[in-house]
């Protein structure tokens, strides 16, 4: 696989300049000055083609109706994205920080539901739900907004495979099944069923299956993620009072 600096021989990517590269485990993944600009460039695997196009198509889609990067370039030759920067803070990053208050928290919470309400409410048609697919908190961005990202695996599926995907996700990452992300998670939940019909009854069980899901990815935690599977399983999600929105 070529990688993101070999790209400078490319005579497009000629004036390129790599100000940070990501850790990606499949991609090259590069915030970079491209002419001048401040640019992300997302090379693709080879075996990637389709998650490729997938978040080509997903972009070039929405990016003018949702909180979403623009794409500028889809190069089909050498399978680089080029998409506009967004200067955020990771949402990983800051729910996870003990520096960060419990309230704002909470509001990331709820401004983090109402971009997957939108995100659902874009692409839903009579036939079938659109979901991001990946919806871990690395994949999302905070700056006077919430911003999403990383595309290749949106694909048709019950919405709320993603609300359970990000739940899984804030309660597996460092302080892993820490208490206050139970609550986090509710606020989370709760958000999100405000202004939609699904049912809300598997919610425990969906959390259990994403977390599950983990273990192929992190294979000496399994059982500290079996452990919290079945505590996730009899959690209360929607039972506490909690601020309604
Ligand atoms: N448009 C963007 N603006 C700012 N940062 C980005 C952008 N796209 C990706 N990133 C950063 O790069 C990381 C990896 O990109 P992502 O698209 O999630 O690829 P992957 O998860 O496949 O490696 C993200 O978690 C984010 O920190
Ligand atoms: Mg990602």
């Amino acid at each position: 696989m070529h990688s993101l600096p070999q790209l400078q021989n490319i005579p497009k990517y000629h004036n390129l300049f790599i100000q940070k590269i990501y850790h990606s485990k499949k991609n090259m993944v590069a915030y970079v000055l491209l002419n001048g600009k401040p640019r992300i460039l997302k090379r693709f695997a080879p075996g990637y083609r389709t998650n490729f196009t997938t978040e080509a198509t997903t972009l070039t889609t929405a990016s003018s109706n949702l909180s979403i990067p623009t794409l500028f370039e889809k190069d089909e030759k050498n399978h680089v994205l080029t998409l506009g920067y967004i200067s955020g803070e990771n949402m990983c990053d800051l729910l996870n920080d003990p520096k960060v208050t419990l309230q704002e928290k909470n509001r990331l919470m709820h401004l983090l539901s109402t971009w997957f309400i939108e995100f659902h409410t874009f692409f839903k048609t009579e036939d079938y739900n659109l979901i991001h697919g990946d919806a871990t908190l690395r994949n999302f961005l905070f700056s006077t907004r919430i911003w999403g990202l990383d595309f290749e695996e949106t694909r048709k599926g019950q919405p709320l495979e993603d609300i359970a995907t990000l739940c899984a996700s804030l309660l597996t990452t460092n302080p892993f099944n820490a208490t206050y992300k139970y609550d986090l998670c509710t606020t989370f939940i709760r958000s999100y069923l405000r202004t939609t019909s699904y049912t809300q009854s598997n919610i425990a069980n969906e959390i259990a299956y994403a977390v599950i899901q983990k273990i192929p990815y992190r294979p000496t935690e399994e059982t500290n993620l079996r452990n919290l599977a079945e505590h996730v399983k009899n959690h209360q999600f929607l039972s506490k009072k909690g601020p309604n929105f």
